[in-house]
């Protein structure tokens, strides 16, 4: 039991309910879309090395922080620091020092928002990084997150009216066309769905922690597995689908561009949900005779199986089809469809896959919610529902301008002339900005920051006497081996990948 008296009722059911939010759309849409536009086999090489020596890291991290904080994942590293204030100040002069750059390279908005930054991490320390990691981030990817799903939703119902089942490129293209980029009907339908699919998961985390989370993701896990299985038996008879098991097993090194190794990390954060404080979270509940390793581990590859699968599944149809695998954010909606059909009962096989991806990205949603509910319920002292009345309204209306821009700014002109004008952010749509923003920018460096905090403010030592609390073997090397890769490896390959994408490698 932790302090407050809630803990999960099982390992298995810890494990099952962080594998509930790590297996999600990111396995299947993000994966796909990440991995075809980067170039295959070789990024999926760097990819599994991010989740090994980077993502495996940071999450028993977080897991640690959260244990040993036993509280709301914003506070969880303030208590665990005391006193210790070093570090978060290093943080705040960076960032003042990134603010002055961006203002003398013209980016003004974005100075100033860097500024306040520095000046929240100054005067409130770790308790601000937290708020930033845990609430904001999980919140700015609830709203695109949320947009997914209501793609998912929509073609859920098109697949039980059988309306799903298409013959070639050119009709799932149009199929996309109307539903993901929301363009034939009126603006409303994207919003509607993505609406909807929010208030799914707001019910869901309503039900409570180990009720709502641990019973969604026992069920519902194996059934995804299950039906991908089932798919890629039969796409993988496709005449031309080994193209695909070339371009995604082959790796050819001539296509990694330099974004690629940030993407790749990316990528492994957002897939098991590393450096977005649902690790502090959920670490919280953790029981004492949980072994941290142990169950990192078995979630990463729990996950990382997911996503192999979906390749599997993804890429022959790809080839098979002549779409193309770079076609980014709407290739598994291309796909998807155009795999069920060479199925005998489509409209039965597209329907049950439908159901059970909705079913796994919602587990990951309540994951998303949870830290900031869990926060706003632990410091205002009120019930969760009601701190999650508090939560909602901000992602909800981040969610709504996302599905009015889900692939450009074609409906909210107004809104790309912000963007373009005072962000200066290259993105074409607000889904592509809050996309790139959280993955490739906010949990990679959530992430560096966790593992020098582990290293340089909460002590090595205590972290890795956390790891050995209850490790079968208490002699084993293994926590000194993950505190190592913590100290010197993982820190030094985000950094070469952000020096690396920014073009100063
Ligand atoms: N890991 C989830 C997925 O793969 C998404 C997610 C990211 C959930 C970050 C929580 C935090 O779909």
């Amino acid at each position: 039991m932790t302090a407050r008296g809630v803990t999960w009722t099982s390992a298995l059911g810890f494990v099952l309910a962080m594998a509930g939010s790590a297996i999600g759309m990111g396995n299947f849409w993000r994966f796909s879309y990440v991995l075809g536009r980067h170039g295959g086999g070789a990024f999926l090489l760097v990819y599994l090395g991010a989740c090994l020596c980077i993502g495996l890291p940071v999450l028993a991290c977080e897991f640690a922080i959260g244990r040993r904080g036993g509280c709301n994942a914003v506070e969880a590293m303030p208590r665990v620091a005391g006193d210790a204030r070093g570090l978060i100040r290093v943080l705040a002069l960076l960032a003042f020092a990134g603010a002055l750059l961006l203002l003398c390279k013209g980016f003004f908005l974005l100075a100033a928002l860097l500024a306040l930054l520095a000046l929240a991490y100054w005067r409130h320390g770790w308790t601000a990084f937290g708020l930033l990691m845990s609430v904001l981030t999980p919140l700015a990817i609830m709203a695109f997150y949320s947009v997914v799903g209501g793609w998912i939703i929509s073609y859920l119902l098109l697949a039980a009216k059988g309306q799903l089942a298409v013959s070639d490129a050119a009709a799932t293209q149009a199929l996309m066309e109307t539903v993901l980029a929301n363009k034939g009907a009126g603006p409303s339908g994207l919003v509607i769905s993505s609406l909807a699919y929010f208030a799914l998961s707001v019910l869901v985390i309503v039900l409570g922690v180990n009720k709502g989370i641990e019973r969604c993701s026992k069920i519902f896990i194996p059934l995804v597995f299950l039906l991908l299985l089932a798919v890629i038996v039969r796409c993988l008879a496709l005449p031309g689908a080994l193209e695909g098991l070339k371009f995604l097993f082959v790796p050819d090194f001539s296509k990694l561009d330099n974004e690629a190794f940030l993407a790749a990390i990316g990528q492994a954060f957002f897939t098991i949900s590393a450096g977005a404080g649902i690790g502090l979270a959920y670490g919280s509940y953790l029981r004492k005779d949980t072994s941290i390793l142990g169950t990192t581990a078995t979630i990463i590859l729990m996950d990382t199986l997911a996503s192999l699968l979906a390749g599997l599944a993804i890429f022959p149809v790809v080839f098979a089809c002549g779409l193309s695998p770079a076609e980014g954010p709407t290739l598994v909606f291309s796909v998807l469809p155009l795999a069920f059909s060479t199925l005998p009962f489509p409209a039965v096989w597209s329907t049950i896959f439908f159901l059970a991806l909705l079913l796994a990205a919602l587990t990951s949603s309540m994951s998303l919610l949870e830290p900031a509910t869990q926060a706003l319920s632990e410091k205002l002292g009120i019930a969760r529902t009601k701190a999650l009345a508090l939560v909602v309204p901000v992602p909800a209306a981040l969610l709504v301008l996302t599905a009015l821009s889900p692939l450009d700014y074609a409906r909210v002109p107004w809104l790309g002339d912000f963007v373009s004008r005072c962000l200066k952010f290259p993105a074409d749509s607000l889904f592509t900005l809050l996309d790139t923003l959280a993955c490739s920018w906010l949990m990679p460096l959530s992430g560096l920051v966790i593992l020098l905090f582990v290293s340089f403010t909460w002590g090595r030592e205590s972290f890795v006497e956390e790891l050995r609390r209850h490790h079968v073997k208490s002699d084993s090397r293994l926590p000194g081996i993950v505190a190592f890769l913590v100290r010197y490896v993982s820190p030094a390959l985000v950094a070469l990948a952000f020096l690396h994408g920014l073009g100063v490698l």
